[in-house]
């Protein structure tokens, strides 16, 4: 079973092609995000306009890497959600139109479940990937942190799960862009707070620990407070523009800021992960979403759960369209979201 997997949900134009729910065959992404770094966001508008310009091309390069045709492939997933209007509708057109010349059961993908579904990748005939040996083992707890979402998910079985917990506000990613913009880094900034603070001391600043309830998280207390601090630091008042904030700060600042943020933000992460393991005994814990590339989450959730915790490649973290064909097979497996080319709808707000 070969499924081809498209996922246009934000900047990256995404296709991935998946044998049998466990074997990477292809993964193509096209990121228009340097279109968008500029702006400090991503434009809605460029980034439909830059789907709809290398849908085709990348199409064709994902089905190219796999040395496979359209005959090849048995079906089509494609995310109808959560994501941004204008860019899931690329996918969907593209995914309704190709479904119906090449006569393709189509299948409506969930963007957040999906994530998940790149820790079943269990080999690769592509170079360069790290794949896990085996498949997760359910009970599974998922914990995805990415820009859009944050949650922790117990899986029963395949589409048989509870959210445990999600965030009252601010995403994770979300969080640490925020606090990039405050020290002056080009947006997205998770990446590059992860650089910053390898030369900071993540002791030198105390910041709040947000006090949620349950699973929940929160994660806009700790942005503020990053400002303030900020703020604090420079000797001005709270009411001192976050954007001048960053030219007053000099680099050893920046950088023990970066990394007290950095220690704080994945301390309740941890926290929140270790109390549902206790309580609930998965057999496997995976991470995934944009912020499981992480080095410091990577090794502090190893180190609280004794190496019992699964994380995809880092290519196969940040959005990408191998996740999508990864789902598509379990959800023609599990007969779960089969629709017509003609009935497929995108769903922005979409939730797990
Ligand atoms: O999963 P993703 O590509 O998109 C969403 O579905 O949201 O995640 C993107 C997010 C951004 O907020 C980005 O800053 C963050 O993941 N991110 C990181 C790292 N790499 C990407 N955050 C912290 N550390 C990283 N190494
Ligand atoms: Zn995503």
């Amino acid at each position: 079973m070969n499924v081809l997997g498209i996922e246009t949900s934000c900047d990256e134009t995404a296709v991935g092609i998946v044998k049998d729910g466990q074997k990477l065959l292809s993964n193509t992404v096209y990121s228009s995000m340097h279109k968008h770094a500029k702006y400090g966001g991503v434009i809605p508008e460029i980034a439909s306009r830059s789907h709809l310009e290398y849908i085709i091309p990348v199409i064709e390069e994902s089905l190219g890497d796999a040395k496979l045709s359209w005959k090849d492939i048995d079906f089509v997933s494609c995310t109808s959600g959560a994501g941004l209007s204008g860019s899931l509708l690329i996918g969907a057109m593209t995914a309704k139109t190709l479904a119906k010349i090449f006569q393709k059961p189509l299948y409506s993908a969930n963007h957040v479940l999906g994530h998940l579904y790149a820790n079943f990748l269990t080999s690769s005939t592509l170079k360069g990937y790290m794949v896990r040996n085996n498949q997760p083992q359910f009970p599974i707890l998922g914990l995805i942190v990415s820009g859009g979402h944050t949650q922790l998910v117990l899986f029963k079985n395949h589409f048989n799960y509870v959210v445990l917990g999600k965030t009252l506000d601010d995403a994770v990613g979300e969080a640490f862009d925020k606090v990039a913009k405050i020290l002056g880094l080009d947006y997205p900034g998770g990446v590059k707070i992860a650089e910053l603070a390898l030369k900071g001391d993540k002791n030198r600043y105390k910041l709040p620990e947000p006090k949620v309830l349950g699973y929940n998280f929160s994660f806009s207390g700790l942005k503020t407070a990053v400002l303030r601090l900020a703020q604090n630091e420079i000797g001005e008042k709270y009411t001192f523009p976050s954007i001048k904030v960053s030219n007053r700060l000099n680099e050893a600042q920046k950088a023990n800021i970066a990394a007290s943020f950095q220690y704080s933000a994945i301390k309740s992460l941890i926290n929140k992960t270790r109390r549902a393991v206790v309580q609930f005994k998965p057999k496997t814990v995976i991470v995934a979403g944009g912020v499981a590339s992480n080095q410091c989450l990577r090794e502090e959730l190893s180190l609280v759960l004794n190496g019992n915790i699964e994380f995809p490649d880092v290519k196969l973290c940040t959005d990408n369209g191998a996740m999508i064909a990864c789902l598509g097979f379990y959800l023609n497996k599990y007969k779960v979201g089969l629709t017509r080319p003609e009935d497929f709808k995108i769903n922005p707000s979409l939730v797990m």
